[in-house]
């Protein structure tokens, strides 16, 4: 497909030819070299649910191979707040920019604009479905993590926490680890909030281990990343689903010195709630050296620069447009 809609797209070739190629990128990411290689090309960031990361290192990304970015964000941003339709929006938009990513709501609203148009499309999230370009600058960001302490995603132990069945970061990034050999995940949420059933099979059919926890206290011990979650509660109806769910979900420095290895990831997609009894990622972590969250951060870009470059045909180019950079 010439779209990045789902994790699904991916087999484990083409994962290492995206992150060899986001290795090539580095040097342009961290501003020592420059390339010019989508001068003249125009992204769309169409973003019709609140986004810090997504919107902002997709455009950066974009501007860093040269090309230029149009820039929305919000609820009415667009003429579909006055009724139109993802079909025509999808049309128009694709007689005006050269790549386009949406991030919406409704699951399967991205794949329907994608089928409107030609233009390349990305899932920047689409509601609890998928998150895909989050997916591999996860898997990437695990895969610098391990090689530096000489472990392999095959047979890695990974906790996802908090809320697993409306975090479309944990199901994207499920399914690309799954594409791995003999891995064991242990998913930790409330019971309301627990990983789809479906996603739980065919990983399991896959031949991994997968196992559930009521508590991160109880299930660390083994772990060698740990993958917190937002309770995304813009997601349901009231705060009955809470119900249970007390600070024993907050991941904090006592729970890691008490019940995970030492050398464990501290990994989160980002945005954590920062707002007391949020039991979340606590902040008194942030200046471990196990806390990969700005990592991830910082390797969105790279990852990012890679999906455009393959997605618009341009991968071949990079290298060899490649100079210094001037400041
Ligand atoms: N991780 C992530 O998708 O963050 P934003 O919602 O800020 O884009």
């Amino acid at each position: 497909s010439h779209h990045l809609l789902s994790v699904s797209q991916f087999n484990r070739d083409a994962i290492d030819e995206l992150f060899q190629l986001a290795d090539v990128m580095q040097p342009i990411a961290r501003r020592r070299k420059v390339s010019r290689v989508l001068e003249g090309a125009v992204l769309a960031n169409l973003f019709f649910e609140a986004s810090t990361r997504t919107r902002v290192s997709f455009g950066a990304a974009f501007c860093r191979l040269g090309g230029s970015v149009c820039d929305t964000t919000g609820f009415t941003f667009s003429s579909m707040a006055k009724g139109e339709s993802i079909y025509d929006t999808s049309r128009v938009i694709s007689g005006y920019a050269d790549a386009i990513v949406v991030r919406h709501p409704e699951q399967g609203s991205v794949a329907e604009f994608a089928r409107a148009t030609n233009v390349p499309v990305i899932n920047g999230g689409d509601g609890p479905g998928e998150h895909p370009s989050q997916a591999l600058l996860d898997l990437y960001t695990i895969q610098r993590e391990f090689s530096r302490l000489g472990k392999l995603v095959d047979g890695a132990h990974i906790a996802m926490v908090g809320d697993l069945k409306y975090g479309r970061t944990v199901h994207s990034l499920i399914k690309l680890l799954a594409l791995y050999r003999g891995l064991k995940f242990t998913l930790i949420s409330p019971p309301s909030l627990a990983m789809p059933a479906e996603i739980v099979e065919a990983v399991s059919r896959n031949g991994h281990v997968v196992e559930t926890a009521a508590t991160p206290a109880q299930a660390l011990a083994g772990a060698d990343i740990i993958y917190a979650t937002r309770i995304q509660k813009e997601r349901f109806a009231n705060d009955e689903v809470l119900e249970g769910f007390d600070n024993a979900f907050e991941i904090n420095r006592a729970l890691i010195e008490s019940a995970c290895k030492p050398e464990v990831v501290v990994m989160h997609p980002l945005p954590r709630d920062g707002r007391p009894g949020s039991h979340d990622l606590s902040v008194d972590l942030n200046n471990d050296p196990r806390l990969a969250i700005f990592r991830q951060t910082d390797n969105g870009i790279p990852v990012r620069m890679a999906i455009f470059a393959t997605l618009l045909g341009v991968e071949k180019l990079v290298s060899r447009s490649m100079r210094d950079a001037a400041w």
